[in-house]
């Protein structure tokens, strides 16, 4: 192995072009066998489904390198079984589970030198696209689809690392009630990219989005699930009425290590914006986000500031997230098969 030399702590949450990627294409009801390649272009007619109509579902998992020297994967079957269920809602052929599993393997070994080092900060994300690259022109599911995969070493997604950010409430939806929120659609990201740029522009990291039916319930924001403390010290997490919350990965771990290795009792409900004020600690978990600490939100004006201050990340949002990263990063015992080793 001869590792890339990258300023491995300050490369941000960005793309940087990786050696090899995984590339299968769908053609004649059959998923051919897969390749690893080194084009990292794509080349496909201008009439193609996802350009139109917006075919196009995708992931999110990372390489760590352990503290021992391997390279290990957090639970990449629940990518495969989320892509799975992603593509059977947009009328996909879903990628095989067991494929997915030996694609994400076969990348990450190929791209072994892009793998950032133990302690340094910085993980190697893995990105699985899948998209309809096949003609369509009335409105119907295309017949030759690509899927793919690729990596990108990254930091933090929010720029401060563990430092609380604030979040506002966005006046803009996400998902609609029982519409994609709950799949990774690229279509639901298209939806928040003029709330993003617009909170952005008045100093906020993130939009909380609320439930579009009654604008009552917390959701989550545009990369990532949420989590409180309350006073109680116990975990509360925002359940979906409407099944407009992605089903993370990050925190349906975090539920787990919150029961079973902290011993917190954790209360999964629908949670009202007119309660958070109750709340002790507020968190954002996903892939990219990992826990970052919620300083305050922001509710047209009204500042909602958490206990835990702006400073640093709440007492307990603390202990989830140095067991959370301990089990990824192989000096805290995993659940059985969290984590997969590639190398
Ligand atoms: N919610 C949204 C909208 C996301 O994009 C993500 C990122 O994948 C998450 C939540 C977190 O999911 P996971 O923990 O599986 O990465
Ligand atoms: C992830 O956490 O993997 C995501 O896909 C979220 C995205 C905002 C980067």
């Amino acid at each position: 192995m001869s590792r890339k030399e990258m300023d491995w702590a300050n490369i941000g949450f960005a793309y940087h072009k990786t050696d090899k990627r995984y590339v299968s294409n769908f053609k004649d009801g059959a998923w051919d066998a897969g390749t690893i390649t080194e084009d990292a272009t794509i080349v496909m007619s201008e009439d193609a489904g996802v350009l139109h109509y917006a075919q196009e579902v995708f992931e999110g998992l990372k390489a760590y390198e352990t503290e021992d020297g391997h390279i290990v994967t957090f639970r990449p079957d629940l990518n495969a079984e989320r892509m799975v269920d992603s593509a059977k809602r947009l009328e996909m052929p879903p990628f095989p589970k067991d494929r997915f599993l030996d694609a994400v393997e076969q990348v990450v070994k190929a791209n072994a030198d892009w793998v950032p080092p133990y302690g340094s900060g910085a993980t190697l994300y893995i990105r699985p696209v899948m998209f309809a690259t096949g003609n369509v022109i009335g409105v119907k599911p295309a017949d030759e689809y690509q899927f793919r995969i690729f990596v990108t070493p990254v930091g933090p997604y929010f720029k401060g690392g563990a430092k609380p950010i604030v979040v506002k409430i966005s006046d803009f939806d996400r998902a609609a009630p029982h519409g994609t929120g709950n799949i990774k659609a690229g279509l639901n990201y298209a939806m928040s990219l003029h709330a993003i740029v617009t909170a952005h522009e008045e100093g906020f990291a993130e939009n909380v989005y609320l439930d579009a039916q009654s604008r009552t319930y917390i959701e989550e924001t545009g990369g990532a699930n949420i989590i409180f403390v309350d006073a109680d010290g116990n975990l509360v997490v925002p359940k979906s009425f409407t099944d407009s919350i992605l089903p993370s990965i990050t925190r349906r771990s975090i539920v787990e290590v919150a029961q079973k290795y902290l011993g917190l009792k954790v209360d999964q409900r629908p949670v009202k914006l007119s309660e958070v004020h109750e709340f002790k600690e507020m968190g954002l978990c996903g892939t990219a986000a990992v826990i970052s600490p919620v300083g305050m939100i922001n509710d047209h004006g009204k500042e909602i500031a958490f206990a835990s201050g702006m400073e640093q990340m709440g007492p307990v949002i603390q202990k989830l997230y140095d067991t959370l990263t301990g089990i990824q990063m192989g000096h805290i015992e995993a659940p059985a098969g969290w984590v997969h080793q590639i190398l």
